[in-house]
């Protein structure tokens, strides 16, 4: 052990060399605490004895000095005066221990010297421990944040800088809500409650942040609630920038969903225009030999009936065969920069008719609305299609109400799928009907999916309906449950240019 004796008594020097003679120490002198600082750079020292009465030092101010230097190399003072209050003062200033000259042999003072030397190696241990758990925390890839019981932060990992702009002293006390987007705070304040009543059980949550910079980010996060534990008590919470992750994730499912409609619609597309064709002569053939029967028939003759039931059938297979035709022909559009308002509100009297007298309609324009790039005709045809369902899912009468509004939408959202960012302008179209479950929700945009009766519907409808709006560059979506009504929301880009304007 390797000890720095700070004394300036030559004969207490010499006496303490001689006791040490032998033994584990190696003492090494110091006449003066200015030297005995110097010494201090010349070695790696384990332990120091310091004497308070000095030529240039005395007192308690020996001590902090002393220990100013040393930087965590253990001190033990040495007095020849027993005086309790310098005794507590030098421990205070950083002495391990302060022992009387007159009751310190070799043995106690070696004693000493060990145990001072395992206290300090404690705490550095401790120091450095604590040290690196620092670094754990600042350095990591996440950001670390403390919340108390009410959503406040009390501690953010410098990384926050990284993950969210804004440093850990812009954050300190604020609600954890901040900078949050205002749909996901319900969320994450239900979730925050359950994490309180919970301790100990890791959630994990995703959600949308305002970054410094002004943009939305997905984030994730995963909090813990260690309240309890007195070492912590906070609500620990891990989070993370997982934007690109969502981004990729989103476009994915819809280019899926896309693809898989696209590829149905082409091959029924295909099928129903080859059959149509063919059908069609078939009819006439029908309709051809009905029409010399009926002439071979006198007035008054019953069979007459039956052969234009005959008639009235071919008919309505003709009629189906148009719309098969209608819905495989690539529909040929003619966009035009269109107000959706007057679109609508110029067939209000054809939606009445068509939904007849025991259903109200209410239409409420929008003044403000964005104009959008679109065939009058084939806007009508989705409107047309979405109140005959409407008025299907309502045998005993309701209400259909068609609002029109602007929505500002942020690409990657779930809710909105498959969009761009920008304005939109959307026409949602509600009833009061039978509404879906899930099982039938999930299918109903697909050809010929249909839950009514033979002959009732084709289930082109809404596969027509979907092909015009993403032709048109939009989306549809629908919110519905059962014995709750059904919305559909169509939402189609704001137009890009000026364009040609025209109402209809
Ligand atoms: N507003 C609505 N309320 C409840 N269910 C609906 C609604 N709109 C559509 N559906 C369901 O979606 C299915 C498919 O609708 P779609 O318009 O494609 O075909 P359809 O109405 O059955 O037949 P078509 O329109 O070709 O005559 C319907 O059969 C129905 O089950
Ligand atoms: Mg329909």
């Amino acid at each position: 052990m390797q000890v720095l004796l700070v004394e300036d008594d030559a004969s207490y020097v010499a006496l303490l060399a001689a006791e040490f003679e032998g033994s584990a120490i190696a003492l090494h002198h110091a006449d003066s605490l200015a030297l005995g600082r110097r010494k201090l750079h010349e070695r790696g020292f384990d332990a120091i004895i310091l004497d308070l009465g000095l030529p240039d030092s005395s007192g308690v101010e020996t001590v902090e000095r002393m220990h100013d230097a040393a930087g965590g190399i253990p001190i033990v003072v040495l007095t020849s005066s027993g005086d309790e209050e310098l005794s507590g003062l030098s421990m205070q200033h950083g002495a391990q221990d302060h022992l009387l000259k007159s009751d310190a042999d070799a043995n106690v003072l070696i004693r000493s010297l060990r145990h001072a030397c395992e206290r300090a190696s404690f705490r550095r241990s401790l120091r450095e421990g604590e040290t690196r758990f620092r670094a754990l925390v600042e350095n990591s890839y996440d950001a670390i944040t403390l919340l108390n019981e009410r959503g406040r932060v009390i501690y953010d990992s410098r990384s926050v800088v990284r993950v969210m702009g804004y440093t850990p002293e812009e954050r300190l006390g604020q609600s954890v809500t901040k900078s949050l987007h205002a749909d996901d705070i319900p969320q994450i304040a239900e979730r925050f409650a359950y994490c309180l009543d919970h301790p100990d059980e890791a959630l994990r949550v995703e959600y949308r942040f305002l970054h410094k910079d002004g943009s939305w980010r997905w984030g994730e996060a995963v909090g813990v609630n260690r309240l309890a534990d007195p070492a912590v008590h906070a609500v620990v919470v891990n989070h993370r920038d997982v934007t690109d992750r969502k981004v990729v994730e989103t476009a994915l499912r819809a280019s899926e969903e896309q693809l898989r409609q696209a590829h149905k619609m082409e091959a029924v597309g295909r099928l129903a225009g080859g059959v149509a064709h063919d059908f069609n002569n078939v009819l006439t053939a029908i309709y051809g030999y009905t029409d010399l029967l009926l002439n071979q028939f006198p007035e008054g003759d019953r069979r007459r009936s039956d052969v234009q039931e005959i008639r009235r059938a071919a008919e309505r297979a003709a009629g189906l065969t148009r719309q098969l035709l209608a819905f495989s022909r690539k529909q040929i559009m003619q966009p035009r920069v269109v107000d959706l308002n007057e679109i609508i509100g110029s067939i209000r009297t054809l939606l009445e008719r068509l939904i007849g007298d025991e259903i109200g309609l209410e239409i409420e324009s929008d003044p403000g609305l964005v104009r959008v790039t679109a065939d009058a005709g084939q806007i009508e045809q989705v409107l047309m299609n979405l109140a005959a369902n409407a008025r299907d899912a309502m045998p005993d009468g309701g209400r259909l109400r068609i609002v029109m509004r602007n929505e500002q939408v942020m690409a990657m959202t779930i809710e909105r799928a498959g969009l761009v960012s920008g304005t939109y302008a959307v026409v949602e179209v509600t009833d009061t009907g039978t509404g879906m479950p899930p099982h039938i929700r999930d299918h109903i945009f697909e050809p010929f999916y249909t839950t009514k009766e033979l002959g009732k519907g084709t289930g082109l409808g809404l596969a027509t309906v979907y092909g015009i709006v993403k032709q048109t560059g939009g989306g549809i979506f629908v919110e519905s449950e059962e014995g709750q009504g059904t919305t559909f929301i169509v939402c189609l880009p704001q137009a890009s240019d000026e364009g040609p304007t025209s109402s209809l």
